[in-house]
């Protein structure tokens, strides 16, 4: 038996201003975004905002439904709208933020289903994606790639025979 520890690297900054301008842009296009989230149940609105190689940004937000289980979180909303828009430049980064007064110290980060799929547009990106994480009250942690949030996940890989 041999056991092993596993680490994770991310970035921690106090406020926006630490961050480059191209991120600290896309932050605030996830905080903008929660205005059209949909969360009447949860009243927590949650907005993601993605980048692509060549500059364009696409913004997702939570939508919820009487039926719970038929809400989808803001990064799925997200990702799936450049699914759907057929777009083919490369994602760069996704920046999730919740709008309200939020307890916790750290940023809310995106549940296990959503790092699923991210990190299978990861697999089909050409590179890595960046996940950028914002506080309501300014502070941000960042993670080099989306599969540092899914370690031992699984994938496609695991299905071929
Ligand atoms: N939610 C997101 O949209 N993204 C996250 O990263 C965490 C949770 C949504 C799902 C639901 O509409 C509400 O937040 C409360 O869980």
């Amino acid at each position: 038996m041999a056991e092993k520890i596993l680490q994770i690297r991310f970035q921690h900054f106090e406020a926006v201003n630490e961050l480059s301008i191209e991120d600290s842009k896309l932050i605030k296009e996830a905080f903008d975004a929660c205005l059209s989230a949909y969360a009447p149940y949860s009243a927590f609105p949650v907005g993601a905002a993605i980048i692509l190689e060549d500059d364009s940004i696409i913004t997702g937000t939570n939508q919820e439904n009487a039926s719970y289980p038929c809400g989808i979180c803001a990064e799925r909303t997200a990702l799936y709208t450049y699914s759907a828009l057929r777009k083919t430049s490369r994602i760069m980064s996704m920046a999730v933020c919740c709008s309200r007064l939020y307890p916790n110290e750290w940023p809310a980060s995106p549940c296990g289903l959503c790092r699923q799929v991210i990190t299978e547009f990861e697999q089909n990106n050409s590179g890595p994606i960046r996940i950028l994480l914002g506080h309501p009250q300014g502070q941000i942690i960042t993670f080099d790639s989306a599969s540092t949030l899914l370690p031992f996940g699984f994938s496609s890989k695991d299905l071929s025979r």
